[in-house]
């Protein structure tokens, strides 16, 4: 019985970076000897063990393949005599695709090495096209190593593969969670790029992928299309080093300006209301954490409002937090403020990056919501136990009072009918 480590562990040490965890396939044994050795076997279909010492994880070599369509028709065939070679060859890419042995060997059929010098994601077989998450894999591959190209033969094969509705098979659960690791690598647009590439994004997010071509007003957006500032703002949102919701909100907020009538164009009026029906489409869709679903829609509906903010009055600001829940939640309204300054910071135009423009909109809306929550609203209510139905006006008119003072806009008009 031999032992090697394959896969990104091998991948990650020749490219230098630093090494997570180690997945290790093992040649000449079978699960009966793993287990006499003291190993633990894991997962009903995978001949996977875990080493009783590092827990990490060793699988037969095994071979694949396909009985079905989508990702979930695999029979393995795993057998004392299934080569290391053979192991390989059924793996996603060539640079995933190395064996390192205990003594430091490397086993490379299929030219990993060179690909890494070039810095191209190529398949290593035609059994590339029997695991349709791989398509998605690439895609995310590409944000973490932005540098990496897709080789011309692999995208035509992910090409195909989408022709042939591989990628509709997929389960959202599985398309969600490359998507969000996706989104957490360092370059997001890079996924997206890839995925717009090969077909998949038509067909996964389609909502997305109709924003290239659709311009907006250059007077605030230097890069005009409204797919490039998406890319634009998910990338400045992982330089930011944002939390996933942040940069799904990133991702999505937009999604109005894909409905505008070609005639309106590059205008887009009412884009955030449009938007947030789209937001919600595509979070039911891909069964979105709640989490992550509640903020781009709220990003979606606000955005607006808050890269406005200086130009609000309190009382359109206090109503702004009711909307937004911010009493309760003022740790999603900070996020509701970080995906508005991406979008607002993270456009990129000839004349070069906004990203040192200030952004005086988020201590402004923050100085208003910390004045707006100290007020104590329990005893407004307690002083009005007799009209109860008049509770409401009075703490939000304490709250606009309150705005307003730490605003210093104690002279602007409090009407109600002005908003
Ligand atoms: N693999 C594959 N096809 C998949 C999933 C995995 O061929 N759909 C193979 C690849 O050789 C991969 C290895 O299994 O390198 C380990 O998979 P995984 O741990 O998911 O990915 P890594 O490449 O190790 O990348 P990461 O750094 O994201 O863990």
């Amino acid at each position: 019985m031999k032992t090697y480590v394959v896969g990104g562990a091998v991948r990650d040490e020749l490219l230098g970076l630093p090494v997570k965890d180690h997945d290790h396939v093992v040649v000449g044994a079978t699960p009966e000897q793993m287990v006499a050795q003291g190993f633990r076997a894991v997962g009903k279909d995978f001949p996977v063990f875990l080493h009783p010492a590092t827990q990490e994880e060793y699988a037969l070599a095994r071979t694949e393949r396909k009985t079905a369509p989508g990702y979930k028709g695999f029979v393995f065939h795993t057998a004392a005599d299934v080569t290391l070679e053979q192991d390989l060859v059924r793996r996603d890419l060539t640079v995933n695709a190395i064996a390192r042995a205990e003594d430091g060997t490397l086993t490379d059929p299929f030219d990993g090495q060179g690909d890494i010098a070039r810095r191209v994601f190529r398949h290593v077989s035609d059994a590339f096209a029997e695991d349709p998450v791989r398509i998605l894999r690439v895609a995310r591959f590409a944000a973490r190593y932005p540098e990496f190209t897709v080789a011309p033969e692999t995208n035509a094969l992910m090409r195909r593969m989408v022709d042939e509705g591989e990628v509709d098979a997929l389960v959202p659960e599985r398309v969600w969670q490359e998507l969000s690791r996706g989104l957490m690598e360092q370059k997001p647009s890079r996924m997206l790029q890839v995925l717009r590439d090969c077909g998949a994004l038509a067909r996964i997010v389609p909502e997305l992928d109709c924003l290239w071509g659709v311009p907006q007003p250059e007077k605030w957006h230097p890069e005009v299309d409204t797919g490039i500032h998406m890319e634009q703002v998910v990338d400045y949102a992982a330089s930011q080093e944002l939390e996933l919701p942040v940069r799904f909100a990133a991702l999505l907020h937009d999604l109005g300006k894909g409905v505008t009538p070609a005639d309106k164009w590059p205008a887009h009026h009412g884009h955030e209301g449009l938007g947030v029906a789209l937001v919600k489409e595509v979070c039911a869709r891909l069964k979105v954490p709640t989490e992550c679903r509640d903020l781009a829609v709220l990003t979606a509906r606000e955005h607006g409002n808050v890269a406005r903010a200086l130009e609000l009055r309190c009382r359109t600001v206090v109503k702004l937090f009711e909307r937004a829940d911010a009493f309760r939640k003022p740790a999603r309204f900070l996020q509701l403020l970080q995906a508005t300054e991406c979008d607002a910071r993270g456009r990129i135009g000839p004349s070069g990056s906004f990203a040192d423009t200030p952004f005086p909109q988020r201590a402004h809306l923050e100085k208003a919501l910390a004045a707006a929550r100290a007020v104590n609203a329990g005893e407004i209510a307690l002083g009005l136990a007799e009209q109860p139905q008049r509770i409401p006006d009075m703490v939000r008119n304490a709250r606009v009072r309150a705005v307003q003072a730490a605003l210093a806009r104690g002279d602007e008009p409090d009407d109600d009918s002005v908003d």
